[in-house]
């Protein structure tokens, strides 16, 4: 299975977001996480999809938005618009998840949903068909600031997480977000996930090139 780095541009130096972008796609990365905070959701305000569809020209990126917004179906249409790729929205936050996913997929992206560390995934299975459900991005912190301490408990969620849906035959790549660091990478994927959520860490020092190779090193991709 591929693994997937994704930066999350939440620890970038948002006054030259393009230049640090630019750096990481030339280091190699493809996908670039962004995070996008209502105040209401999480205790923090980040961009919109102004930013995002000034930043889609400076590079041929994958953009995945993740979104902590009380309402995220008011957001769907403008993202699409932005040149957004993908969009994960957290099940706490939408009454009509099955609606909201459906309408992800109308506008031409891939549809996933987070788990909060609190969150059951159980219910998924309800809406992991009809080509609807393409991640689960299971939150390793509480959503809202990066350079939080990984939540242990997380291993096993992802692990329980990932048996579940082999066992039911579901086809969504585990996504994981949250304290990730070059000690416990190998831990998270170990258990199940593929697509690897990195802020502070990946900017550490403004060391970009650098932390993108030292990050591959370590899972030898
Ligand atoms: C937190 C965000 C994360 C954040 C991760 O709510 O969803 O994507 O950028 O940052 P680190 O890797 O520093 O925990
Ligand atoms: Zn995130």
């Amino acid at each position: 299975m591929k693994i997937v780095l994704s930066p999350s541009i939440l620890s970038a130096d948002f006054s030259c977001l393009a230049d640090d972008v630019q750096r990481l796609e030339k280091s190699g990365i493809e996908d670039i996480h962004l995070d996008i905070m209502d105040g209401h959701f999480v205790d923090n305000i980040t961009f919109g999809t102004g930013t995002i569809k000034s930043l889609r020209p400076h590079t041929k990126t994958n953009f995945d938005a993740h979104l902590m917004v009380t309402k995220p179906d008011a957001l769907l249409a403008g993202l699409a618009d932005a040149g957004v790729n993908s969009v994960t929205v957290h099940k706490e936050a939408c009454v009509h998840l099955y609606h909201t996913l459906e309408t992800i997929k109308k506008l031409g992206m891939d549809g996933g949903v987070v788990l909060n560390p609190a969150t059951d995934y159980e219910s998924l299975k309800y809406v992991a068909r009809d080509g609807l459900l393409k991640k689960v991005l299971v939150m390793s912190v509480e959503p809202g600031f990066g350079g939080q301490a990984y939540l242990p408990m997380s291993t096993k969620k992802i692990a329980d997480l990932a048996e579940w849906r082999d066992k039911n035959k579901f086809e969504f790549v585990i996504q994981v977000d949250g304290g990730i660091n070059i000690h416990n990478i190998k831990t998270v994927i170990e258990a199940g996930a593929t697509d690897i959520v990195i802020g502070s860490a990946m900017f550490k020092e403004r060391q970009i090139e650098d932390n993108v190779a030292t990050f591959r090193k370590a899972i030898e991709i």
